[in-house]
């Protein structure tokens, strides 16, 4: 069984993991900064990669005792070199190669994208025998149409192989794990909003608030959110007096009661997810029209861990007769675990990176 460790420190989330066999997951250590840019509102890319350059090897320790490993036992060292924040990714590209060059070992450049779609393979050993979990073989799921979904995407990929992914649409605007961020500034309910929204939602009532959903033209595969976080903006306040940092608006997100800013929630999350949901059918549909239809739906980043959004691609899946690849809560967020996991495939194939492996901030077409 092949051990692979694993490097993410593409945002503002310092993590080491180490996994056996692309799927068993025997440490999966994650330094977050929410502390750090909280009063901000949003990431501060100086500020995370100061921190990931601080928190990296303090993470490498504590996940090798954790997986009770030495350097040496390792087989390959993996990093997610693409798409993110330069300074960010240079921190773990960097280590990773060190790494793989002291240890003379193979480097792996991973996708961080194509990795979130890979997440829901990950498991965690099995420690009593009663407690054995489906061993999923990834190659048994392609075609797949997958979702990646968080602060920084919102995209549909048609998922030919692991590494191999063709992107069908993607936002237009505003990432919807952005969206739900705003959201929750909107609502005052603090950062990162995405999870305290979705807690919020599940005590309000959707129907007592109309916000417009948004889906581009009738055959369109695009994301579009900006609309609704203005129509929600709007909706709470009021239409502003004035333009730009000088408007005025009637009211506040303090004045709602607790019980409208748990229908404002709950209205946001069901347009929200209900857009996600519309375009999941239509890119099923565009997948058998091509003559490739899907045998799986696979979803994962951030948003994943949505508790609306996990319920309604189940349905969907058992619907539809697909098997649905659902992160573990724990591998839904930015983690080191699907770094190594699907670098994992590579291994098999010695598809190998050498010392020149760049950061790349964008993604790839
Ligand atoms: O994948 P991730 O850790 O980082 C990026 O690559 O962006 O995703 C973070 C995003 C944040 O926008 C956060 O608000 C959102 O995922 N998120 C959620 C939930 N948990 C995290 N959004 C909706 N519902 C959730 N339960
Ligand atoms: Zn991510």
């Amino acid at each position: 069984m092949p051990v692979i460790l694993g490097i993410e420190s593409s945002c503002d989330e310092t993590s080491v993991a180490l996994v056996a066999d692309g799927r068993v997951v025997l440490a999966n250590i994650i330094a977050t900064q929410h502390d750090l840019h909280a009063k901000y509102g949003g990431v501060v890319p100086e500020i995370a990669s100061r921190a990931h350059l601080e928190r990296i090897l303090p993470v490498l320790d504590e996940a090798l005792a954790t997986a009770h490993l030495r350097l040496r036992d390792l087989d390959a060292v993996a990093v997610g070199n693409r798409p993110g924040l330069i300074g960010s990714l240079l921190v773990g590209v960097s280590a990773a190669k060190a790494l793989a060059w002291a240890l003379d070992r193979p480097l792996v450049g991973v996708d961080h994208v194509q990795a979130h779609l890979y997440a829901s393979c990950l498991q965690e050993p099995t420690t009593r025998p009663d407690q054995k979990t489906e061993i999923i073989d990834p190659r048994s799921l392609f075609p797949a149409l997958g979702l990646v979904v968080s602060g920084g995407h919102s995209s549909l990929y048609h998922v030919e192989a692991a590494t191999r992914m063709r992107l069908l649409g993607r936002t237009i605007d505003d990432a919807v794990g952005e969206a739900y961020d705003k959201a929750a500034v909107i609502l005052y309910l603090g950062y990162p909003g995405g999870p305290k929204l979705d807690k919020l939602a599940q005590t309000g009532d959707p129907r007592t608030i109309d916000l417009p959903k948004s889906l581009l033209d009738r055959d369109s595969l695009d994301f579009s959110f900006s609309g609704l976080k203005t129509a929600l903006l709007y909706k709470v306040r009021g239409f502003p007096k004035g333009r730009g940092p000088a408007a005025t608006f009637e009211r506040s997100g303090a004045d709602l009661t607790p019980q409208e800013q748990a229908d404002y929630a709950a209205a946001f999350q069901d347009t929200a997810i209900g857009i996600l949901m519309t375009k999941l059918q239509r890119a099923l549909e565009v997948m058998t029209r091509q003559g490739t239809p899907a045998r799986a739906i696979l979803i994962g980043g951030g948003v994943s861990a949505n508790s609306l959004l996990r319920r309604r691609v189940a349905e969907l899946g058992q619907a539809r007769k697909l098997h649905v690849g659902i992160p573990k809560m724990s591998y839904c967020l930015d983690n080191a675990a699907m770094i190594a996991g699907l670098a994992h495939e590579d291994f098999l194939h010695h598809r190998f990176d050498d010392l020149n492996l760049p950061a790349v901030a964008t993604m790839a077409q």
